[in-house]
């Protein structure tokens, strides 16, 4: 039976890949205005990954931290959410728990719909815990974003990860019951089997996603879910982060609420400050209005796009990337309490709340996610457009080149297998 303990997310780490391209070089070679990325899209950079990453090597670096830290003890599930899947059958998680030597009683599954699944295995990690809870499931986002080049959605690509522990009494935040939920079949966005880059219909797949926050609202309050006013911060998924003002923009209509609708850090930083952008969001400032000042409540939407801004799309893990933005910069959110809007396209959306645990500022990640976004290696375009239409042959035995930096590669394949191994 349903214990009282809170169950919620215990511990979070985000990853991401080893190189990035500059939207301002990107603009540069193709002719366009670079405010048009800035501010047009709220993006100044996107991640991607070199030959020997892909999501199970991004994963793992995302979850070797929190076994470093919290062991394996009581964790006996990983569900992986992803729709960068790198085969039809196997679960990308297998590769990640031979990689960091987990125990083998586990059960570990891949679940898909596009970037709203990481909810879907967030809830039922929760539901697995209500009834073990001595139990902890480890809940895997990763996924790399690739359109077509020289299409609209190519300056929105992006790749990461974010893993988080589920357990009963967790540090960082107590998840609530209430969900609103919402699914509509439409084409919005979509990637055919034959296919490693995504099709879409950007027009649609906007309206698409705000209906699915009408929808998943409606639900919300029709479950007796908390009303606006009860709810400090939102979070929203970031395709990218000029989204999340769209949909900001979408729940105070909706709601009547005097929202913040600014993605960039500082009030009217939006309309002028293109070029600051990027160095605003390097340093991790988030300079947050006072609470009770008169005008928009601050919901931290511009805290939310700190990392985003900087990663891309991540697909799965972009709403986990803007919790981890929230967590990390905020000034203080304890006891606070947080709506987060999931989307994938195809289409699901829920919007559910919790509540942000005392102490959770003890546990920031600002520092190693400002490294690790630091660290990466710039590509020029020429680069970076050879290594997008590099395709791997997956009929034939080949080693992946030794590029990435980070703790796990893609060795290559062999049998038709995909190797990994630690770098
Ligand atoms: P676009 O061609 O860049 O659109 O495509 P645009 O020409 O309308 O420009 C975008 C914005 O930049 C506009 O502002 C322009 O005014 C502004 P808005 O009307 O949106 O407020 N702009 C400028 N601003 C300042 N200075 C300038 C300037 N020039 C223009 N000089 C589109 C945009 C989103 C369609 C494209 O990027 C795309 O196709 N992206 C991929 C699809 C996507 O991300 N959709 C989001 C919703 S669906 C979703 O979230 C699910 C998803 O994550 C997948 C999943 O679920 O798995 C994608």
């Amino acid at each position: 039976a349903a214990g009282a303990a809170p169950i919620g997310i215990d511990d979070i780490e985000l990853s991401t890949t080893h190189h990035v391209v500059a939207l301002d070089d990107f603009a540069e070679a193709n002719g366009t205005d670079p405010a048009k990325f800035h501010l047009g899209l709220g993006q100044d950079e996107f991640s991607f990954p070199a030959p020997d990453e892909d999501i199970v090597t991004m994963a793992a670096a995302a979850v070797a931290p929190i076994i470093e830290r919290s062991g394996t003890e009581g964790i006996r599930t990983m569900l992986f959410a992803t729709e960068s899947g790198t085969d039809q059958s196997k679960a990308a998680g297998m590769a990640v728990h031979s990689l960091l030597g987990l125990p083998s009683q586990m059960r570990i599954v891949e679940v898909k719909e596009a970037c709203y699944s990481a909810t879907a295995a967030l809830q039922a990690a929760v539901g697995i815990v209500t009834r073990a809870p001595e139990h902890r499931v480890l809940v895997i986002a990763s996924d790399v974003a690739r359109y077509e080049l020289d299409t609209p959605g190519e300056p929105t690509q992006g790749a990461g990860a974010v893993a988080m522990l589920v357990s009963a009494n967790p540090k960082l935040l107590e998840i609530e019951p209430v969900s609103g939920l919402n699914s509509a079949d439409v084409d919005d966005f979509w990637r055919p089997n034959d296919s490693s880059t995504a099709i879409v219909d950007g027009a649609l797949s906007v309206t698409a996603y705000l209906d699915a926050l009408t929808g998943a609202w409606t639900d919300l309050q029709d479950q007796g879910g908390p009303s606006i006013d009860e709810i400090d911060r939102v979070l929203y998924h970031q395709p990218f982060t000029k989204m999340a003002k769209k949909a900001q923009v979408h729940l105070a209509g909706l709601t009547g609420a005097q929202l913040d609708t600014e993605i960039v850090a500082g009030a009217g930083a939006e309309a002028g400050a293109a070029g600051a952008a990027g160095d605003s969001a390097g340093a991790g400032a988030a300079s947050v209005a006072p609470e009770a000042s008169a005008g928009p409540r601050d919901t931290g939407l511009a805290t939310s796009t700190l990392y985003n801004r900087r990663l891309g799309n991540s697909y799965t893990a972009s709403l986990y990337a803007g919790l981890c933005a929230l967590l990390d910069n905020d000034a203080d959110l304890t006891g606070k309490r947080i709506g987060l809007f999931s989307y994938g396209s195809g289409s699901v959306g829920e919007f559910f709340t919790a509540r942000v645990v005392p102490g959770y500022d003890q546990y920031t990640r600002r520092q190693a996610v400002t490294a690790a976004l630091e660290a990466r290696v710039p590509l020029s375009i020429d680069a970076y457009r050879a290594l997008h239409s590099t395709e791997l042959p997956s009929a034939e035995d080949v080693s992946t080149p030794k590029v990435t930096a980070g703790p796990f590669r893609f060795a290559g394949i062999r049998g038709r297998a995909r190797i990994y191994e630690r770098a």
